[in-house]
């Protein structure tokens, strides 16, 4: 595994490889590595010649109040989890040699970010859309993988992708979970013992309300009722957003049908966590 902090360098011997016709897998990820990132990593490994994995904390996706300063970070283990997960290139960039001293373009993501997180989190997505961007730059993947945890996240890379013209196949994966049914995430770190122990209720709830629909509950607003009533009594956490919507078009919808998203959002003491489960309704 060859590590680069330049990204000139990187583009660089990545050219190489392309000039050798190898497929090239990307992960983009802020490290602190778990079995999701990993998942990711065997998936390209096993669809690439060549696998890029980034670790790079983008300030630019960060709200003011928001965790940039707190996000975990362990560049050594992580060195560890990407080498054996077969990676290639690690490039891990600075914020410096991303953005340098004043960037004067970024990337406004104009449509699916008014729901769900973007609506939590304003301008959120124009950083992931930016940092991409200039990833793909780099890097110019044939494919790039991302987790469906973040399932907001791919229908904004969707639209980054087709809208821009990267000629690169988006591969979406689906989320990994500890033994309980958690989301494997890098925050989950930041939970108290007891929030740890509620935390598996917001999957618990999922499948509830999956349930729910399984035997015939078409109503969205029954749907989310049933899940704010699960989270409110199983734990401590407070409620940031439980929503329905259409997916990927992210449109709301009354009555339940088609492709639909179950999300949420829920505030731990120092962290917040997101889940979400998609079904098809005949
Ligand atoms: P990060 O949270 O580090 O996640 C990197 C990738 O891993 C994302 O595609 C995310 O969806 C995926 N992932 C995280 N937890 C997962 C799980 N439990 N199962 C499956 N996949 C999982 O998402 C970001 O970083 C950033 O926004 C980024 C895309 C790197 C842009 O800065």
């Amino acid at each position: 595994m060859k590590t680069f902090t330049s990204a000139a360098d990187l583009q660089l011997a990545l050219r190489e490889e392309k000039n050798n016709h190898k497929s090239i897998g990307y992960v983009a990820t802020m490290g602190f590595l778990h079995e999701g990132h990993a998942t990711l990593l065997e998936k390209a490994r096993k669809e690439n010649d060549i696998v890029v994995l980034s670790i790079f904390v983008n300030p630019m996706q960060f709200g003011p109040n928001e965790d940039f300063e707190t996000y975990p970070r362990d560049l050594e283990r992580d060195e560890n989890v990407a080498a054996n997960g077969g990676v290639d290139y690690l490039f891990y960039p600075t914020v410096h040699e991303m953005y340098g001293e004043e960037p004067s373009v970024k990337v406004v993501v104009q449509s699916r970010t008014d729901v769900l997180c973007g609506r939590q989190r304003p301008g959120h997505f124009d950083g992931v859309a930016t940092v991409l961007a200039k990833f793909f730059n780099i890097i110019l993947p044939d494919r790039a993988y991302f987790g469906k945890k973040d399932a907001q996240q791919v229908a904004v890379i969707d639209g980054l992708i087709k809208d821009f013209n990267f000629p690169i196949q988006l591969v979406a994966v689906d989320t990994v979970r500890e033994e309980d049914g958690l989301a494997k995430s890098s925050r989950n770190v930041n939970l108290s013992d007891q929030e740890r122990m509620e935390a598996k209720e917001l999957y618990q709830s999922l499948l509830k309300a999956k349930e729910a629909v399984e035997s015939g509950e078409r109503n969205a607003a029954a749907v989310t009722a049933l899940i704010s009533e699960h989270i409110t009594a199983q734990t401590s956490g407070v409620i940031d957003y439980i929503e329905v919507y259409q997916y990927p078009e992210l449109k709301p919808l009354e009555s339940l049908a088609g492709n639909i998203i179950i999300a949420m959002a829920v505030k731990f003491k120092h962290a917040r966590l997101i889940d979400n489960i998609t079904l098809y309704i005949e």
